[in-house]
């Protein structure tokens, strides 16, 4: 991935996370899903008054992607107020479909805090290939 395609998934992350739905912890994360046909996916966290049915922003992205019929991804870009790294489920969701993915993380400024893969995030991850 160049540089321009990095920064415009940032920039697409930080975009839509002005949507998130965040009255609890006011903590909006938008996320930016860019797949092999060049196709980006956005998402946002969306909260429930009984928390644990909130949904978090990469996981919108990731299925609304895969609603749409699409299932190879390359990149996604991660935007919070301070960096925050994806939670254990998202990883999990993430190494579901590539674990060579990037992850981008940036803050609300668009600044890159940190680059890594799905294994990085989430070595030795249980898969589809433990089925097999
Ligand atoms: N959140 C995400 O959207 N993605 C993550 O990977 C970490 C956490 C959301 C869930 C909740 O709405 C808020 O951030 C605080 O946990």
């Amino acid at each position: 991935m160049n540089d321009e395609m990095q920064s415009e998934l940032i920039h697409k992350a930080i975009e839509t996370r002005k949507n998130a739905y965040v009255p609890y912890s006011h903590y909006p994360v938008g996320a930016a899903l860019l797949t092999a046909s060049g196709n980006i996916f956005t998402g946002v966290n969306v909260e429930n008054a009984a928390y644990p049915t909130t949904i978090c922003a990469e996981r919108v992205a990731v299925f609304k992607a895969v609603s749409e019929g699409e299932q190879d991804f390359r990149a996604i870009a991660v935007v919070t107020a301070n960096g925050g790294s994806p939670c254990g489920s998202c990883r999990q969701v993430l190494a579901e479909f590539n674990t060579d993915m990037d992850v981008l993380i940036a803050d609300e400024d668009g600044n890159l805090i940190a680059k890594m893969t799905v294994s990085d995030l989430l070595p030795s991850a249980f898969t589809p290939k433990d089925l097999k």
